[in-house]
């Protein structure tokens, strides 16, 4: 079984049949929703809603580890992420899907460990190549299939938020090599990695981050939620040719 989170913009999965619901307990709390068991495209899926089922958490307050231990306790087999994201890069156009196959961490302050505590051994899980190689290769093949354009590589900058960029910061972090930038894939990735979860990220570009867009305008949400609106189609497309790719 496959886990699906869901971002901004995708509350919920359409076409996905929930044939139950349950809201898990985890020594690290609750997760942001109840997780959502069913099917799509005729295979099993849990679907969770990152930011809740009425997009009430935000982003530095999702409880990631509850999130990836509740999906780990369900036995998912891997974990494809949905996250909306900010270019940085000229040709990632608002509307584009990027699988990102790299990251740097900015965050602060958010529980992004396991491995703590009392009784937690000191442990450093490796993290060169933070995102599953299978879990992407299965996305850019159904990618294909279906004709959808999803770009095979992004450095994602993972911000703290909940407010956006300044157009110096985003300067710094194209600097760095990010080409993309969002609030949440970190430490969602991390502990994914801890818990042995493969875990690959559908990155969906909203908007070109600060000070990036032709027009010079700041951001607005109103325009981010309309592209995100008119992008998750493909993102449901994408995700239902891999399931049913699936053996
Ligand atoms: N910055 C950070 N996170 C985001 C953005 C952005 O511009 N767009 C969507 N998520």
């Amino acid at each position: 079984m496959l886990a699906i989170i869901g971002g901004s913009g995708l509350a919920q999965l359409a076409g996905f049949e929930i044939s139950r619901r349950h809201m898990a307990r985890t020594p690290y709390g609750e997760p942001s929703a109840a997780l959502s068991f069913g099917h799509l495209a005729g295979r099993p899926v849990v679907f969770l809603a990152r930011h809740g089922d009425q997009h009430s958490i935000p982003p530095h307050q999702v409880n990631y580890r509850a999130n990836l231990w509740a999906l780990a306790d369900a036995r998912v087999l891997g974990v494809v992420a949905v996250a909306a994201v900010g270019s940085i890069r000229a040709d990632l156009k608002p509307g584009d899907l990027v699988l990102p196959d790299q990251i740097i961490d900015y965050t602060w302050g958010r529980p992004s460990t396991f491995h703590e505590g009392p009784d937690a051994a000191v442990a450093h899980v490796d993290f060169t190549e933070p995102y599953d190689h299978a879990l992407r290769r299965r996305l850019l093949a159904a990618a294909a299939a279906i004709g959808t354009r999803l770009g095979d590589a992004a450095v994602y900058a993972a911000t703290q938020g909940p407010r956006l960029e300044s157009a110096a910061e985003i300067n710094r972090l194209e600097r760095d090599g990010a080409d993309v930038v969002g609030m949440t894939g970190m430490p969602e990735a991390a502990l994914a990695r801890e818990l042995g979860l493969p875990y690959a990220a559908i990155n969906v570009v909203a908007n070109y981050a600060a000070g990036r867009s032709e027009s010079g305008a700041g951001i607005s949400l109103e325009a981010i939620h309309a592209v995100l609106a008119g992008s998750m189609q493909q993102v449901h497309a994408l995700i239902e040719r891999m399931l049913s790719d699936d053996e």
